[in-house]
Formats: C-alpha cells, sequence, structure tokens
C-alpha cells in the first residue's frame, strides 16, 4: 500500500542526439555571468567543450572557466568553486560532465551565499540551505548517477576519510539538464560499465524494502530488465544508439525520486560503497558492485520474498520444484554471473582497500534502517571482509 506523499521533479530535460541546441532555449532565462564547470579534460578531447562553448558565446555570455573538477570531488575543490562564483557574480552554474561535474555545481550552489562553513552544515549536519541559491543546468556526458534530474551532491573529505551525500529538495535539483546518448560514447569502457552498476544499484536499493505490494517495484523491474538487456548490447557495441539511450534514460529514473515512492529504501550497499570510497578514492559504481554480492547475500533470509521475486521477474530464475531459497538463491548468481561478463569490480581489494582498513572503512559506514536487516557494527565488519 502505498503512503502518502507530494511529487515533484523541477527539472527539464531535454533527450536525444540534438538536444544540445535546446542551451540556447534555457540560456536567455539566466544572466551574464555563467560558470562552466568540468572535469579533468574529455570534453576538450570529445569536442563537447567547444560546442558548448560556442553557444554560450552566441548568446553573449561571460564564461568563466571552473575546470578540474575530480571524480569524487572533494571538499577543497568545492571551497574552490564558491570561491570562483563569488569573485565572479555568477548567475548560472552549468556543469559539462558525469555525476562528479553535477554534484559539485548543486554544492557550489548552496554554497556561494552560505555565511556557514558548507561542509559542516551540510555534509555533517545534514542542514538544508537558508540562503539564496545559483541555478544549476546541466549538460550530461556520463549515465550513472541520476543527477541530472535529482537534488543529490556527494562530497569527499579526504582529510577526515569522509564521503558523504547530501538530497537536497527540488530547489536544489538542476533547472534543466541535456542528455544526448552520443556525448557518452567516449567514456572508457570501465567507467561506462561503473555507470551501468550504479545505475542497477540504484534501483536495488529502493527495491529492496518493504513487503508491500508497489507500483514503484514493478517500475523497478522494469528499469532493471532494460538495464540489463542494453548493458550486453553495449560492452559488445559502445556506439550503439538505441543501447546507450535507453542506459542513459534508465539511469535518470532510477533515481530522480519516482521509485522511491511508497518505499523506506534500504541503500547500504551505497553506504558501504561510499565508505570504501572515502578511503580508496576508486570508480563509484565499482565501489558498489565490490561489496554488492556479500551483502544481498547476508540480507536474503531476511527479505527473503522480494529476493525470490527478483529472481523469478528480473533474471527469469524457474521456479518449479524448488525452495524459496533456492531460487533467491539462484537470482543472486544469475546477477553475479551478468556482474563479471560486463566487467565489474567483484572484490574491494582490487580496488584498493586492505584487511587494515576494515575497521577503519566500518566506522566511517551509516547504518541505515529502511532495508530487511539493520545491521549491527560487527555484520558491517564481516560484510566488508566477505568483500576483499
Ligand atoms: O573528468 P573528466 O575528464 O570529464 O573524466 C570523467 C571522469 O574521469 C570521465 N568522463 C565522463 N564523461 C566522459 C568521460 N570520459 C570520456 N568521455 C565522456 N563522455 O569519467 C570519469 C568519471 O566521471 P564522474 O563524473 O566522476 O562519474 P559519475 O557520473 O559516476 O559520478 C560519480 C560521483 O557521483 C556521486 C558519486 O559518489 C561520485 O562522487 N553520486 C551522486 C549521486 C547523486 N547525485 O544522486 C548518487 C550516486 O549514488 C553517487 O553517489
Ligand atoms: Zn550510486
Amino acid at each position: 500500500m502505498l503512503g502518502n506523499f507530494s511529487y515533484c521533479n523541477a527539472t527539464k530535460l531535454y533527450f536525444g542526439d540534438d538536444s544540445l541546441k535546446y542551451l540556447n532555449d534555457e540560456l536567455p532565462k539566466y544572466g551574464k555571468n555563467v560558470q562552466l564547470i568540468y572535469g579533468g579534460g574529455s570534453i576538450k578531447k570529445n569536442g563537447i567543450y567547444d560546442a558548448v562553448v560556442s553557444i554560450l558565446r552566441a548568446n553573449d555570455k561571460n564564461i568563466i572557466e571552473d575546470a578540474g573538477v575530480m571524480p569524487n570531488p572533494t571538499v577543497e575543490k568545492l571551497n574552490e568553486g564558491v570561491r570562483i562564483a563569488r569573485e565572479n557574480n555568477v548567475d548560472l552554474l552549468l556543469a559539462v560532465g558525469g555525476g562528479s561535474c553535477c554534484d559539485y555545481a548543486k554544492a557550489v550552489s548552496v554554497s556561494v551565499y552560505c555565511e556557514d562553513d558548507p561542509w559542516q552544515k551540510y555534509f555533517i549536519r545534514f542542514e538544508e540551505p537558508n540562503c539564496k541559491i545559483i541555478p544549476v543546468g546541466c549538460v550530461l556526458t556520463m549515465a550513472g548517477t541520476g543527477s541530472e534530474m535529482n537534488g543529490g551532491a556527494v562530497i569527499t573529505n579526504h582529510r577526515e576519510n569522509k564521503k558523504i551525500g547530501h538530497v537536497f529538495g527540488e530547489e536544489v535539483m538542476p533547472k534543466f539538464s541535456i542528455l544526448n546518448p552520443k556525448f557518452t560514447y567516449s567514456l572508457p569502457k570501465r567507467q561506462m560499465v561503473a555507470g551501468i552498476y550504479d545505475i542497477f544499484n540504484h534501483i536495488c536499493e529502493q527495491y529492496f524494502s518493504g513487503t508491500d505490494d508497489n507500483t514503484s517495484d514493478y517500475l523497478a523491474e522494469a528499469l532493471m530488465k532494460s538495464v540489463i538487456h542494453s548493458s550486453l548490447i553495449a560492452i559488445e557495441n559502445q556506439e550503439d544508439y538505441e543501447a546507450r539511450s535507453n542506459i542513459m534514460w534508465s539511469a535518470t529514473w532510477a533515481l530522480n525520486t519516482l521509485i522511491a515512492k511508497g518505499k523506506t529504501t534500504d541503500w547500504m550497499v551505497h553506504m558501504l560503497g561510499q565508505a570504501v570510497g572515502a578511503y580508496t578514492d576508486a570508480t563509484h559504481g565499482m565501489t558498489l558492485s565490490a561489496v554488492s554480492l556479500p551483502y544481498y547475500r547476508y540480507i536474503m533470509p531476511y527479505g527473503l520474498a522480494k529476493f525470490k521475486r527478483f529472481a523469478i521477474q528480473v533474471w527469469g530464475v524457474e521456479a518449479k520444484g524448488k525452495s524459496d531459497e533456492q531460487v533467491a538463491a539462484e537470482g543472486l548468481t544469475a546477477m553475479e554471473n551478468w556482474m563479471k561478463k560486463i566487467g565489474l569490480a567483484m572484490n574491494i581489494s582490487e580496488l584498493g582497500a586492505t584487511a587494515d582498513m576494515i575497521e577503519g572503512i566500518a566506522d566511517k559506514t551509516f547504518i541505515l534502517t529502511g532495508g530487511y536487516k539493520i545491521l549491527t557494527k560487527d555484520e558491517v565488519i564481516n560484510i566488508l571482509k566477505q568483500s576483499l
């Protein structure tokens, strides 16, 4: 049974291989000073930078460069972005990149007029913004996080070994996002599959909670099937437009708040993965894949009916003549085979985690209560040990 909720998604999307031209429709809505946010330079190699800059110039904007947003953006970079925005009286933050650039733009957007320390206020005390927020727009170049249509921003503080996400409300969501699947063609294969698993796991995190009959779960199953199907095509041909566009669209719907409606949601794989990320700075999607199977196998008995449903509906496991445990376990084996086939990291050692880090990683793992099993610290440690 669905509970009571309100639903609003504030982001306007432009999707397709001609979608960048709609930047011309959006730019006139904002002032002259545009902070152009991007990462380590991929957009200069694949031509997206030139295309965006020429549209900004045609619209008579002042371009304020803000390059070098790293994967897993840091608190130091956030402070730099805030300084750039303040010095230039910025009117629009335009992120051109993956989730890291989009997340970073949102974190800057709530921090420029904030009198407090943003890390402390938003990522330690989880307070909401009470200052002016600079609008954000995104041109997405990597499918995975869903950051293009949500209020999430994840920031890493290496000094404190913390990687923390704050999910802001609709006033922080991008005002618009441009999704051109062809922009994702130049992604290295490892990044592409990391993004694919990020999408898949976002869906799992919402699906593996609750025991009621909920439309969100049917939507989740359909999205998972689409991601699995398209991933197998994309690993053979990274320029298959149909597959890359389905992956991009699924990513957006996997985490734009829709399929969380009526769900308590789990998010423990993300809590474990983020803590691993804080210690290793590894690629986000890979930190998730590396801890997933030990976690799901451990909680399976506590959510058996849903794991059985997952096996049958998502993986096509034949249930006849088998116990519920057998069916559920076969579903996770099918998932494991798919993960290996597309080339995901299957343990945290290959991401640089070592046995002596386990205690620290466990300490930095937030324990959430929405899933089938509320973990104890010892259980977190055991799952991390099995993930090594
Ligand atoms: O920096 P550049 O040169 O752009 O290279 C990037 C980066 O090295 C590269 N890349 C992106 N698009 C490319 C490309 N290379 C070639 N061609 C392209 N078209 O890919 C690398 C990874 O990019 P990044 O933006 O870091 O990846 P992703 O989209 O996975 O974002 C990861 C960040 O998002 C956070 C993660 O924790 C992590 O910090 N998340 C945000 C969420 C949200 N807002 O809701 C939820 C997620 O669970 C996640 O936690
Ligand atoms: Zn994620």
